[in-house]
């Protein structure tokens, strides 16, 4: 079966790319990275994205693109808009054409936040322009398509290579490595994920061939100041550095949904496992050093 990961050079998506590549012919694109291995791709052109899937005809296309930086999204909303509305429209379409499966990665921030634990049938109520982009998405996979898999998952970590772009553990990391002391917010609340897990989550949900949504995203919900105090304990690095704040003093640019924290038992169902932080940390920490 021919699989093509749109937005492969991503951190999620470079991870897909590792644990599908033994089960499946898989293709990858790129947008702004240069690459030998991957077709370069702008979702955002219509004509492009129906070009490429045309011409590769996978059976099931992962779209894991876009713009990912919730401050960004909010100052620069157009681009959020275009790359993750309009470039999803755009996938949906060529999926449709070629009768792909389509898997949308899709994330907790189109929930408020005001509840917690979240299941797949909540109310969405995105607080903002990320989770609002983020959840049209979803509603045109799902107008679209028959044939889909929406997965929402929730600050992702892990480890693929040196390159990796600076994610809330390797911030978290690396600033403790340089004796930096920094501030960690104790009143947001998420169920951080190993990418590692979405990915063989993914590798489950389309070998069974399940349609629907799907959370899958870590099995413990904490405060980003918790899951600091976890990743200072898994790396051995200093816990004093780490500075207990509340949001308001951070003055982030885009609102933040207070917990948006997931309830994947519908996954586990599926035979899925999802790491506790420590878990996920340790395999993190055991793919850096190896
Ligand atoms: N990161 C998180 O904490 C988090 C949490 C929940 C859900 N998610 C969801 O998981 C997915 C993957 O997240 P991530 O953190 O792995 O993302 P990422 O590292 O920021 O990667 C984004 C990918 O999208 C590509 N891209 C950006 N604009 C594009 C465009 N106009 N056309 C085509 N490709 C484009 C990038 O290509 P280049 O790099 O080559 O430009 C890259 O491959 C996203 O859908 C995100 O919403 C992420």
């Amino acid at each position: 079966m021919k699989v093509l990961v749109i937005g492969a050079s991503g951190f999620l998506g470079k991870k897909i790319m590792r644990v599908l590549s033994a089960d499946f012919e898989l293709y990858g694109t790129a947008h702004s990275q240069k690459s030998n291995e991957l077709y370069i791709l702008d979702i955002t052109n219509k004509d492009r994205v129906i070009g490429l899937l045309e011409k590769l005809k996978p059976g099931i296309v992962i779209h894991t693109a876009g713009i990912t930086n919730v401050d960004k999204c909010e100052t620069g909303k157009k681009e959020a808009f275009e790359a993750n509305v309009e470039g999803t429209k755009n996938i949906v379409d060529a999926c449709k054409r070629i009768k792909a499966k389509l898997v949308y990665a899709s994330t907790d921030y189109i929930f408020d936040g005001e509840k917690s634990n979240y299941k797949e049938d909540d109310k969405a109520n995105p607080i903002n322009n990320y989770g609002k982009s983020k959840y049209d998405g979803e509603i045109i996979v799902k107008k679209g398509l028959d044939d889909y898999i929406i997965t929402r998952s929730s600050v992702l970590y892990g480890y693929n290579d040196e390159n990796d772009k600076n994610t809330f553990a390797k911030w978290v990391i690396n600033s403790l490595k340089e004796g930096k002391k920094i501030n960690l917010v104790t009143d947001q609340t998420v169920s951080s994920t190993l990418i590692d897990d979405i990915a063989e989550g993914i590798k489950i949900l389309i070998k069974k061939n399940k349609k629907g949504t799907f959370h899958l995203a870590g099995s413990e919900a904490a405060s980003r100041y918790e899951i600091a105090k976890r990743i200072a304990k898994v790396f051995d690095l200093d816990k004093s550095l780490l500075n207990p704040i509340k949001t308001d003093k951070l003055k982030q640019i885009a609102k933040r949904p207070k917990n948006s924290s997931l309830d994947s038992s519908k996954a586990e169902k599926e035979g899925i496992v999802m790491s506790t932080i420590e878990e996920g940390l340790k395999k993190m920490k055991s793919q850096m050093s190896s």
